[in-house]
């Protein structure tokens, strides 16, 4: 071999192997990037935990906030006194909920699922990553969520506040909360929230609007609670309880034509229904009279509002000064509850009613 060719040889080689080099460099360094998508919280997941789990045991957690890192189920079992009793703060078609301190001292909300609710592990876990990944202020946030076994578990963020449905119903105090102005701007809100989940590239349909799922922080902002959950469980759970019969005010009337397909038009049906409920202080599932009739809650909105009987409905704990929005309000929860879903409007049309309410009752309108 003379020189030259040893030369060009020895050159050829050195570029190639720096070519391999620079091609595995580059291949790490791209499988290594995770995409970094804005709106998507850091998660972590453990899986097995072995200390906790028998073997065929399926465990996986994960949490969607930055608050809470890692969330196991020896650390639920802590939190909650091994699910005590003493720790329940709600008892739903679903499930317990449960206050739990976790050891960062962050409250949350656990909601253990009862086992007749279950559904497959992958199935799960899968829609328990979308549900997390939302974030909207008027809707509560799920922190994450812990499979084991054969138990199904939620981690929400506490809300202080309680629902709706027990400051409406559960609670007379003299000095209620719930003044006409709160009760718009709590209307204003489950409807931003309510459109924010019916506006999502996959929309989701909430299924189940009702005053027990609108939960209250503490600066008595509503946020709506249990979205995700009916679709999964709807058919299965449909034994008779006063749950059940709690729900049955809520449903549109294409339901009893046994036309029980989720439609964003359901939820404004059942969202107009929880406006009725919020102005007259009414349980849904219970009748009303009116002309020696019995009719339902939302049968007797459209009557009264026919016959411009508006202050009648009013609940009397509300102390409304001249006109402030009282006709207007009923209007619109009656425009919601139409019969026929092609007349009922989107929830983006309810809002954009309800924020010229509040700006005719001088609330202010949040961005
Ligand atoms: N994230 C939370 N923060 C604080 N309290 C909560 C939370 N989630 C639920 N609760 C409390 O638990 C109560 C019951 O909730 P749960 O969803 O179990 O039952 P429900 O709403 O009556 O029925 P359903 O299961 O049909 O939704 C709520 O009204 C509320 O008082
Ligand atoms: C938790 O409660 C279950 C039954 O309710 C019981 O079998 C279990 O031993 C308890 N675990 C602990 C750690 O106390
Ligand atoms: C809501 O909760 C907060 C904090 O717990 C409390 O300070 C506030 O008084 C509550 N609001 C009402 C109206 O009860
Ligand atoms: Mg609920």
């Amino acid at each position: 071999m003379d020189y030259k060719t040893t030369a060009i040889l020895v050159a050829a080689s050195s570029s190639t192997i720096m070519l391999i080099i620079l091609f595995i460099l580059v291949v790490t360094f791209v499988c290594r990037r995770r995409p970094a998508i804005k709106d998507q919280p850091p998660r972590n997941h453990n899986f097995p935990d072995p200390d906790l789990t028998s073997s065929d045991m399926v465990t996986e957690s994960a949490s969607f906030d930055p608050s809470i890192c890692e969330i196991s189920m020896a650390e639920l079992i802590k939190a909650t006194k091994n699910f005590s009793s003493d720790l329940i703060v709600g008892d739903g078609s679903f499930g317990l909920v449960y206050r739990a301190q976790l050891f960062n001292s962050v409250v949350v909300a656990v909601k253990k699922l009862d086992h007749d609710a279950l559904q497959g592990f992958r199935e799960f876990a899968a829609e328990m990553e979308t549900l997390g990944r939302l974030n909207h202020p008027n809707i509560v946030r799920i922190l994450g969520y812990c499979i084991s076994g054969s138990d199904r578990i939620l981690i929400y963020e506490f809300l202080e506040n309680s629902s709706l449905d027990y400051w409406l119903h559960e609670t007379h105090e003299e000095n209620s909360p719930l003044t006409w102005s709160t009760r718009v701007i709590v209307t204003r809100d489950v409807a931003k929230g309510l459109a924010y989940l019916h506006g999502l590239p996959k929309p989701i349909i909430h299924r189940d609007i009702k005053s027990s799922n609108v939960l209250l922080d503490s600066n008595f902002v509503a946020h709506i609670a249990d979205f995700g959950l009916a679709r999964r469980m709807g058919a299965s759970r449909s034994h008779v309880s006063t749950q059940v019969a709690g729900t049955m005010g809520y449903m549109p009337p294409e339901y009893w034509e046994g036309n029980t397909a989720a439609t964003v038009k359901a939820d404004v049906y059942s969202f107009g229904v929880l406006m009725l409920e919020l102005a007259t202080r009414r349980r849904p599932n219970l009748p009303v009279v009116v002309d020696d009739k019995e009719v339902g809650l939302a049968q007797w909105a459209v009557i009264m509002v026919e016959q411009n009987r508006f202050y009648e409905m009013l609940d009397f704990g509300c102390v409304v000064g001249s006109d402030k929005g009282v006709e207007e309000y009923f209007r619109i929860a009656c425009l919601c509850i139409k019969e026929s879903t092609r007349e009922r409007p989107t929830m983006n049309q309810v809002v954009e009613l309800l924020e010229d309410l509040c700006r005719f009752m001088y609330v202010p309108v949040t961005p």
